[in-house]
């Protein structure tokens, strides 16, 4: 069946469209409606961690969806309390507090509002070059002023240069700042990595300044660098951490992850859909797989495979990342090529600007599909006469 675009009511149009329409999907790979497998590189923006439709979270899913699938945070949620405990158990972070909510940037927005709440203060130090989201707060905490309207403009909001300490430092110094958000890889930005010293470093400036550093993990967490976080790397905790993306393989989830002195009053933070039971069901399936299938340590292997065969291919500048988030960069747009790995090769993959390709398979991807995406690239940049 052909898409009528013909009619009249429209969805609001969200991201240049790929003209293909996918069915269905298992693992890696991805259906149109001829049958046509795709191999999935992007996940969907790092939201399918397990891989599609996998049987374990579809089965937990369906149950949960056949006993209850919703009710309002107003009674106990057992459900709640097993996720929160599986996910302090997986990161590491086990004297934590979960709070629920659906988006990555909702679950930023709450971290901000605690930051603000615990210290009194009004405002958040950002990196330049940084995404976390889309609404009000988390849009002014993007320098990216095409994403942002009049209506953000807020003075709370001030940027600092990524992996550069000085003006961070003044910043910070003037303990006027409830907290410094960052991701410790940059995604939407062009998978740029901090350093471990940059980061060690930050964390002795916020907790020297009283700031409460927010550590966004919801495109570089869950698992996809190798380690639950990608700042576990540098050895260091945040105040805050958010996650979201592949919390619940594509169900809407997302939390904020909250260290044990910030103790919000009650009625501070809120929500009607967070932490609902088809979520959480979906959410602990999610971290029983990552656990069981060893996904972890498949993502390191796999990627730095991946990242090694990538460096040394013709017109590729630079190769960067950590396990499963890679980016690479081309001396050439790399618009056409992506048309011809998706038409051609039959590989969706992602991008950041318009030399970088933006790879961010499900965890599960394994080395034959590293292969086969390294035969296909070969293949059309041996070609390259496009
Ligand atoms: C690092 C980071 N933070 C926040 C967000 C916003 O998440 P959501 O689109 O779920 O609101 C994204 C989405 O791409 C992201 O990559």
């Amino acid at each position: 069946m052909k898409l009528n675009l013909d009619r009249l009511v429209k969805p609001f149009p969200v991201f240049e469209k790929l003209d293909i329409q996918i069915e269905r999907a298992a693992g890696c790979f991805v259906y149109d409606q001829q049958q046509q497998a795709y191999l999935d590189m992007y996940g969907g923006h790092a939201v399918i961690a397990v891989g599609h439709t996998h049987p374990h979270v579809v089965n937990s899913t369906l149950r949960q969806l056949n006993n209850i699938g919703f009710y309002s945070n107003t009674i106990y949620n057992d459900l709640q309390y097993q996720l929160a405990n599986q996910l302090g158990l997986m990161s590491g972070y086990t004297d934590y507090a979960v709070f629920f909510s659906n988006s990555g940037a909702e679950a930023n927005e709450n971290a901000f509002k605690l930051a603000s709440f615990f210290t009194g203060r009004a405002k958040v130090l950002t990196l330049s070059n940084a995404f976390h989201g889309r609404t009000s707060g988390t849009v002014s905490a993007t320098d990216n002023t095409s994403l942002r309207a009049r209506v953000n403009d807020n003075s709370h909001y001030f940027f600092t240069p990524f992996n550069e300490l000085s003006s961070l430092r003044k910043q910070l110094e003037t303990k006027a700042y409830c907290a410094l958000i960052m991701e410790p890889i940059q995604g939407v930005g062009g998978i740029h990595v901090a350093t471990d010293a940059f980061l060690q470093e930050v964390r002795a400036i916020c907790t020297k300044t009283g700031t409460l550093l927010i550590l966004d993990e919801i495109q570089s967490g869950y698992g996809r660098t190798g380690k639950f976080f990608a700042h576990q790397y540098a050895g260091i905790k945040g105040d805050l951490i958010t996650v979201a993306k592949g919390i619940a393989n594509g169900l809407p989830m997302a939390a904020t992850i909250i260290a044990p002195d910030i103790s919000p009053a009650m009625g501070q933070l809120g929500t009607t859909f967070g932490g609902n039971h088809l979520a959480c069901a979906a959410a602990i399936a999610v971290l029983e797989v990552i656990h069981n299938e060893k996904l972890m340590a498949n993502a390191a292997e796999v990627g730095t495979f991946l990242m090694k065969e990538l460096s040394g291919m013709t017109g590729v500048t630079e190769v960067r990342g950590k396990g499963l988030m890679i980016g690479v960069e081309f001396d050439m747009d790399i618009c056409q090529l992506r048309q011809k790995l998706l038409f051609d090769e039959k590989i969706f993959t992602g991008y950041a600007g318009v030399y970088t390709l933006r790879l961010l398979p499900p965890l599960c991807f394994t080395m034959e599909h590293a292969q086969l995406f390294l035969s296909s690239l070969k293949k059309l940049l041996g070609k390259n006469k496009w």
